[in-house]
């Protein structure tokens, strides 16, 4: 299978087809997506957290997530991609974000770059990246976990009927500004097809419910890599990978203080034996 285009994106949308994305974040993962079954990989920056130990997303920069993305772009020949802006490299100046795009697209190779939220601020970044040529635009509502300080932590957005509406006003206004797809995060699953059923592009849900255009999940959250306490009630685990290489960790280690590694004969290199006779004398 060729390499997916927002083209391919959007003519699933149009039929109806639920869509597949799932964050990647460095070479060996993102070789694992490589199938035609996932039509999207994001790099996301829950790298922070998952795969660089930081408590947040905040202290990430922008040059740590293009050499992820890099790594990840390696792997890549089916799914489109999509790599997230870090905090502060957008935020404060439309200049300061198209810069950031710039690079996320030319040295991290991905075809579209995500932002978080949906206020005008935003929406205007959003525009100005776009109006630039070039780079796709990914908008992230609901739950945004770079402002999770003043949403006063991780927790389910647009619950009451206010919140649900701005939801929805964001949701339409970054569509207007150009975005290309929606991840809608942490939200109540009426709203979510709501939001689904009032906009054009497709949009992909994460502890939003059914009813998105798509589904996407973080693979060391899904296959329990990391061993991360207190993952979201809409994580499902297919997998226990952090502890199966604590497993063969403790095996390997095992077998070097037993003596049974290296075995002699399967891995251990041998010489000729007149060239052992020659370095013995
Ligand atoms: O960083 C990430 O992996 C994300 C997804 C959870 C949407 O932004
Ligand atoms: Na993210």
């Amino acid at each position: 299978p060729k390499k997916k285009t927002i083209l391919d994106i959007n003519k699933k949308h149009s039929a109806g087809d639920k869509m597949v994305m799932i964050t990647a974040h460095d070479y060996p993962s993102a070789k694992a997506a490589n199938q035609n079954t996932v039509d999207i990989v994001l790099v996301g920056d829950s790298l922070a957290m998952t795969i660089l130990g930081y408590e947040n997303t905040l202290e990430l920069k922008l040059d740590e997530m293009i050499h992820h993305s890099k790594a990840v772009s390696r792997a890549l020949s089916i799914p489109y991609l999509v790599s997230d802006l870090t905090f502060g490299s957008y935020n404060k100046s439309n200049d300061i974000a198209i810069d950031s795009a710039i690079r996320m697209h030319s040295e991290g190779h991905a075809d579209c770059v995500k932002l978080e939220g949906g206020n005008p601020f935003i929406c205007d970044r959003v525009r100005h990246i776009i109006g630039c040529g070039g780079v796709s635009v990914c908008g992230h509502i609901g739950l945004t976990p770079q402002s999770s300080s003043s949403l006063g932590g991780f927790r389910v957005q647009g619950k009451s009927l206010s919140a649900a509406t701005s939801l929805i006003e964001q949701a339409l206004n970054l569509e207007l500004a150009g975005c290309s797809l929606i991840v809608l995060e942490a939200m109540p699953e009426f709203l979510a097809a709501g939001i689904t059923k009032l906009l054009n592009v497709p949009t992909f849900g994460i502890g939003a419910g059914r009813f998105t255009s798509g589904q996407i999940a973080v693979s060391p959250d899904i296959a329990n890599f990391s061993n991360l306490p207190n993952l979201p009630k809409f994580v499902n685990n297919y997998e226990n990978l952090g502890s199966r290489l604590s497993d063969a960790i403790e095996k390997f280690s095992s077998d070097v203080t037993q003596g049974s590694y290296p075995h002699q004969t399967k891995h251990v290199y041998n010489v000729d034996p007149r060239i052992k006779d020659e370095i013995r004398s």
